[in-house]
């Protein structure tokens, strides 16, 4: 079996003899999509924004934005994606939005033209998309803030945001173009039941050509028997990571085990102590779920990456690619988060759950046993009267990597630090505690010598790199600042408000 089944635009397409590595962007350029573009190839600039549907664990059918230039085309086998020229065609039979719209722009564009919302037009494509996402979520006009958090992942270097944000809001104004869920659910429930579709073995899709393989196992038993036949075959989450090292860095990535398609893998659940992330859950489904509890993470939720890219990257993926400047790292790790892991083998599945800091030994290198896969991840909730912050320094606000990112657990009795966890990305090769600054706290009285004294230890802690994000020092100064920030909003008398701290403080 080489080939793959989707729905573009409304019509069912088929694929055959890609490579594994195949991206959606560069499949829809070669087949008479043009309107798609390529800016960056690594997710950064929205060009090549497209929206995506499937069907959930519900057979509901849920659309977000990605980005095609790290989306691999064979994870789309069995959903359907809507390119820019799907709002031209606007004419599919029977699923068509309004018949009378035929060739007419579609709100979204009309609203981008009365607004001048583009000049060169590069960006425009990618940036209509976003827009289209917000229209078809919302029935009425949005917030400017959830606007431009949809635009996070969209970068017009001629027009100004100014206009696009208006078009955003006007798009409102003229009447309503409906969009036919019904007629794609019931499109991809028949895809899903079609002779091709059916003919795949039931535990995994496979598919194989002369440059790769790629697989798609349909639960973790047989993602765990994949893995142990191939200890080699890379994992494939929402490919943020994966996607670039194929794209920049011309990894060749010959086998590939796709975990998108597993509904136990994206499930959130909880009980009265825990909240447990599938790995395959979305990272924006994995921060919406941790910041009903701790909504002192919004800034990071909203600061991470962009919405396409957490609409397709995964917290697994985050947590098991470990990088040192990772942003959910330093706050998981200062919640006390665990982790399970999962392999198969002598016929059997073992699992085991290990705190997440022990997970990272050193500068890309984790604790794996053979054949190893994340499965989840376990988040403490807040037992008591806990105070928790997580701060990101970055050059620039939205998609970007931070040069600093801290987090900090505190519990105080009677104002004595009862317990305090601090936890820095960007500051050693792996995420990492500050234990020194932490023994120092630990029963001390939470005020400001004691904290003054504690960020004085914080080289003891931590000797950072210099590169081209920030210097050594100024990663240092950061780390005791934000530290210092962190007293100055929980300091028992006269804390700041969040307000005067964080542009999204509304939201907490
Ligand atoms: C434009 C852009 C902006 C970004 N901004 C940020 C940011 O602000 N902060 C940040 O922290 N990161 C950022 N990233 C990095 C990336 O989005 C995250 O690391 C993301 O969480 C990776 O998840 P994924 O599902 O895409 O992983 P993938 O790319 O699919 O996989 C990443 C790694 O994890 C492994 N893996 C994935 N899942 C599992 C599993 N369940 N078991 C075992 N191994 C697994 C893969 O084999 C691979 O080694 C950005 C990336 C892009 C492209
Ligand atoms: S081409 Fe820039 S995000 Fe895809
Ligand atoms: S209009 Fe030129 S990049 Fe946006």
């Amino acid at each position: 079996m080489n080939t793959i089944n989707f729905i573009l635009n409304g019509v069912p397409t088929s694929a055959s003899n890609l490579d594994s590595t195949k991206t959606l962007l560069t499949w829809l350029r070669s087949n008479q999509r043009v309107g798609t573009k390529e800016g960056c190839a690594e997710g950064d600039c929205g060009a090549c924004t497209v929206l995506l549907a499937e069907l959930d664990a519900t057979q509901d059918l849920t659309i977000k934005t990605v980005n095609a230039c790290i989306r691999f085309i064979h994870t789309l086998h069995g959903k359907a994606v809507f390119t820019i020229e799907y709002l031209r065609q606007n004419n599919i039979e029977g699923s068509s939005e309004s018949a009378s719209s035929k060739n007419t722009l579609h709100p979204v564009q009309q609203a981008m033209v009365d607004c001048h919302g583009s000049q060169c037009g590069f960006c425009t494509p990618g940036i209509v998309m976003s827009l289209w996402g917000v229209y078809l979520e919302n029935e009425q006009a949005v917030q400017p803030n959830r606007i431009a958090d949809a635009l996070s992942g969209n970068l017009c270097r001629c027009t100004g945001y100014k206009p696009i944000l208006d078009a955003g809001q006007k798009m409102y104004v003229y009447p309503r173009v409906k969009f036919d869920k019904q007629y794609f659910v019931d499109q991809l429930k028949s895809l899903h039941l079609s002779a091709d579709l059916n003919h795949r073995p039931l535990e995994y899709l496979s598919v194989e050509t002369e440059t790769g393989r790629f697989d798609t196992p349909k639960n973790v038993d047989a993602l765990l028997r994949l893995k142990a036949a191939y200890p080699e075959a890379t994992i494939l989450a929402g490919a943020t990571d994966v996607g670039l090292w194929s794209n920049k860095s011309l990894l060749e990535l010959p086998h590939l085990i796709y975990l998108g398609d597993m509904p136990e893998l994206k499930r959130i659940s909880q009980d009265r102590q825990t909240l447990t992330i599938g790995a395959a859950a979305s990272l924006n489904e994995a921060y919406g779920a941790i910041c009903k509890h701790y909504p002192t993470l919004y800034e990071i939720f909203k600061r991470f990456a962009s919405t396409p890219v957490r609409n397709s990257g995964t917290l697994g993926g985050n947590v098991a690619n470990g990088s040192p400047i990772g942003d959910s790292m330093p706050a998981l790790i200062a919640l006390g988060a665990t982790i399970t892991l999962a392999s198969h083998r002598d016929q059997t599945r073992h699992d085991r759950v290990i705190a997440l800091e022990d997970f990272y030994l050193g500068y890309q290198h984790k604790a794996w046993e053979p054949n190893e896969v994340l499965i989840c991840v376990h988040v403490p909730l807040p037992q008591n009267d806990i105070a928790f912050r997580s701060y990101k320094v970055s050059k620039r606000f939205d998609s970007d990597i931070s040069a600093v990112c801290g987090a900090y657990a505190l519990t105080l009795e009677s104002g004595v630090v009862k317990n305090i966890k601090i936890a820095y990305g960007g500051m050693a090769g792996t995420p990492k505690r500050a234990t020194m600054v932490e023994s120092l706290l630990r029963g001390a009285t939470w005020n400001a010598p004691t904290v003054k004294a504690a960020m004085s230890t914080m080289n003891q802690d931590y000797q950072p790199l210099t590169d081209m994000r920030a210097t050594a020092n100024y990663r240092l100064t950061v780390a005791k600042n934000l530290l210092w920030r962190f007293y100055l909003e929980t300091q028992p008398d006269q804390a700041l408000p969040p307000e005067k701290l964080s542009v999204f403080a509304h939201s907490f």
